[in-house]
């Protein structure tokens, strides 16, 4: 009997040392989910992070990428991150609102950013620091922007003039500041999951929107509207954001190689955002799908005009302070 035990015994160590040894094989599975398809920038730079991330950690960490809405659709995507359903994902800037971060919504007022350069001084300086900063009591941590470029208008029928915008119905993400944009040229905004924008073109439910040429083409959206407008009126952005808790919890090395294919990630993404946002434009300009529309300086003055109440109907939920500090960046000779 003794025997018996004795053997019993040494199996079931043995399990336990092969399950143990096993487990301490089993990578760190990071779910990365996003709702453009893979080959936008966004969508080549999560697929570049897991390369780098499952390189850099020799295999310890596996990310599993799901493009273009195929595991959370936009609201949901928030909710499931901070229930830990899915650990890795980069909203735009426009969808924080909704959690809370209002302040997140100062990147969609319209020609807030003059220039290229005086956005990247902001996402990668201390403004965007502390924007970042003020995820966590939301149990998210911020490891980067990437960057969409400038929007453009489209819709069945010419926006040349603000007044072109009346009455009609305008998908736009949820941001309080684009549904203020979209009512001061009086159109009706109508919040829409970006995975339901071509169908709600399509059907009619609603006549128009605005977008980064790169999401314009990629998702056919240029085949279901007559004209766009060349308007570069807004910017679209994301913050990458992890569950804090899964990121906390992570081993320190293990981190300190995701924080590295991060930064490469990122400086890849802000290379394909300036690339593909224009190869994009030429391709549905080649396509002659549709009639695409420049502004003349005098047009332009028209757009700016009628948008620039937003910054102020916005700047309580915003902060006066935060427009302010970003304008600044703008101001000639500013570090
Ligand atoms: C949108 O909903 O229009 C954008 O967030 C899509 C994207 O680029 O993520």
């Amino acid at each position: 009997m003794k025997l018996r035990n004795l053997l019993v015994t040494l199996a079931a160590s043995a399990v336990t040392v092969i399950s143990a040894s096993a487990l301490a094989q089993a990578p760190i599975v990071i779910k990365f989910s996003h709702v453009v398809t893979a080959d936008t920038p966004k969508g080549q730079a999560a697929d570049k992070f897991k390369e780098l991330a499952e390189k850099y950690t020799k295999g310890r960490v596996k990310v599993e990428v799901y493009p273009n809405s195929t595991l959370y659709k936009d609201k949901e995507e928030m909710e499931a991150l901070q229930l830990g359903a899915v650990q890795m994902l980069a909203p735009a800037l426009s969808k924080f609102g909704p959690l809370g971060v209002k302040e997140f919504e100062v990147f969609d007022i319209p020609y807030i950013f003059p220039f290229k350069y005086v956005l990247n001084k902001v996402t990668e300086g201390p403004i965007g620091k502390g924007l970042l900063k003020k995820l966590e009591p939301k149990g998210i941590t911020g490891l980067a922007f990437w960057d969409n470029g400038f929007k453009v208008m489209s819709a069945n029928k010419p926006l040349i003039h603000p007044a072109d915008f009346k009455g009609l119905k305008m998908r736009i993400m949820s941001s309080k500041v684009l549904d203020d944009q979209m009512r001061v040229l009086g159109a009706n905004p109508q919040v829409m999951a970006f995975s339901e924008v071509y169908q709600g073109l399509q059907t009619g439910v609603v006549d128009g929107t605005e977008n980064p040429p790169s999401n314009l083409y990629t998702q056919k959206m240029y085949e279901v509207q007559s004209d766009v407008t060349m308007s570069n009126h807004g910017y679209l952005g994301y913050a990458v954001i992890v569950n804090k808790k899964f990121w906390d919890g992570l081993p320190a090395d293990i981190r300190t190689e995701l924080d590295k294919a991060m930064t490469e990630a990122t400086a890849f993404e802000k290379i394909a955002a300036e690339r593909d946002n224009d190869m994009a434009m030429a391709a549905v300009r080649k396509s002659g799908k549709t009639k695409v529309h420049e502004l003349t300086d005098a047009e332009q003055a028209e757009w700016r005009k009628a948008l620039m109440p937003v910054q102020d109907h916005m700047a309580s939920r915003i902060g006066k302070d935060l427009i302010q500090a970003i304008k600044n960046e703008s101001r000639p000779g500013a570090k």
